[in-house]
């Protein structure tokens, strides 16, 4: 049996527009390949017009190669390895890999030796797809369709909605930051869907004009697809996207419970992080929002307010979400002068949850940030609040990067608790 005839079919099905094809989601691939030739035939693979939302890397060193990359590094969506090791050795080096990759990575082998048994005990260490070499362009591209864009493929985007205990307490802010880090630590694609239509920040944030890219993804409701909302897209720096709001009041806005599901999930297929920066409000498309995502971020203030409306939203995430992880807390603006605070710890022990992180109050870095349209990583590199927008960003992606593993958690930031608790 020829393997490669295996990868082959899958997509004809999932056409779109006339061009028959549909596009391959933003991933980032990289190849680590033994051989020039290889490398040039993996590279052609990007002349498939499937491939043009592609970002393609290809390295020397082979699956060896791959192991000492990310060793120190995150994955990608998508690593391609070629081997012409024997089966015993490919294994071992495959078992080796998957040990470094973060979740949610996955691998394509191309091999030079043609077995049945090698194919299916790859396959049953988790890797996606075994190709023998020679094989041509048009097979990997079908092996990476049938991946991320067939009927049995799981939507690439990891969807985080970002809320406000109370409104002004910066949960704008963190979902931006977070994007930052995703986009330029993980060097993933993100999107940001800015849901406040009439007040929203994230086109000042950014220092923007962009074009009403969400309300027109809104409105378009049932016509828009994954062509249109690349169009509506802004593109806010390397890597991230926004979907912005108009921010004037000729129009009102008074969405039915499910207006935001179509542009969310469309988001979902298209890019691996989707931003949810949701304006403090409650009405039914926020709960309904809420229940939808992936992931729930609550950024909170220490205060007596944040804390009996925090306390409610995550008792009302029980109810809607009963299954899923609890949300990520964050308490803002600490040590504020001259307020009396909650202590952060107190403050996610009274909700039973886990302080995630916290960020201290320091208006001239955040109030720079807002006046200049930049992000607190672009103003002061080595700000702590950017351990924390990295800290959110590889939990949301479930990357286990060995830095970001010994930042992360509750240890180092209980450290810094301790440092700045106040009376
Ligand atoms: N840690 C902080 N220190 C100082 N100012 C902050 C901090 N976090 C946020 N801000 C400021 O608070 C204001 C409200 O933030 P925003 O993210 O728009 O809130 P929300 O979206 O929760 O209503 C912004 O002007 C922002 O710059
Ligand atoms: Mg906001």
């Amino acid at each position: 049996m020829d393997l490669n005839d295996q990868s082959t079919g899958g997509n004809e099905n999932y056409q779109e527009g006339s061009s028959g094809t549909r596009l391959i989601p933003r991933i980032t691939i990289q190849a680590f390949c033994e051989i020039s030739q290889t490398a040039e035939l993996v590279e052609s693979s990007m002349q498939d017009r499937r491939m043009s939302r592609v970002v393609l890397t290809t390295h020397n060193g082979g699956v060896e190669g791959a192991i000492g990359a990310y060793g120190e590094n995150p994955t990608p969506n998508l690593i391609i390895v070629e081997s012409s090791q024997t089966s015993d050795e490919l294994m071992n080096l495959v078992q080796r890999l998957a040990e470094v990759c973060d979740a949610g990575t996955n691998l394509i082998v191309l091999g030079h030796i043609n077995d049945v048994i090698l194919y299916r005990d790859l396959k049953n260490l988790g890797v996606s797809e075994y190709l023998v070499l020679p094989t041509s362009p048009k097979n990997i591209v079908n092996a990476i369709a049938e991946l991320f864009i067939s009927s049995g493929a799981t939507p690439i985007g990891h969807s985080t909605a970002f809320i406000a205990a109370k409104g002004g307490s910066g949960s704008s802010i963190v979902a931006h930051n977070v994007a930052w880090a995703i986009a330029n630590d993980i060097m993933q694609d993100v999107l940001i869907l800015d849901m406040d239509l009439g007040f929203g920040t994230s086109g000042l944030n950014f220092n923007q004009d962009p074009p009403n890219g969400i309300a027109d993804a809104l409105f378009a409701s049932d016509n828009v697809d994954s062509t249109m909302l690349d169009r509506l897209m802004s593109k806010a720096a390397n890597h991230l996207n926004l979907l912005a709001p108009p921010a004037m009041l000729n129009k009102t806005y008074d969405f039915k419970e499910k207006d935001f599901e179509q542009t969310i999930e469309l988001s979902q297929h298209a890019i691996p992080a989707v931003i949810l920066d949701i304006p403090h409000m409650w009405t039914k498309w926020v709960k309904y929002t809420l229940s939808m995502v992936d992931r729930v971020v609550i950024v909170a203030e220490p205060d007596l307010a944040n804390l009996r409306n925090a306390k409610n939203i995550v008792d009302e995430l029980k109810v809607i979400r009963p299954e899923e992880n609890s949300p990520i807390l964050i308490v803002n603006k600490v040590a504020t002068p001259k307020r009396p605070e909650i202590s952060p710890q107190e403050f996610a022990d009274s909700l039973d949850i886990e302080l995630f992180g916290e960020i201290a109050f320091d208006a001239a870095t955040f109030g720079t940030a807002s006046n200049n349209g930049q992000m607190i990583a672009e103003i002061s590199k080595n700000h702590k609040a950017n351990e924390v927008f990295t800290n959110i960003a590889f939990e949301l992606m479930g990357r286990t990067s060995h830095e970001a593993a010994d930042k992360s958690g509750v240890m180092s930031i209980s450290g810094l608790m301790k440092l700045i608790k106040r009376a």
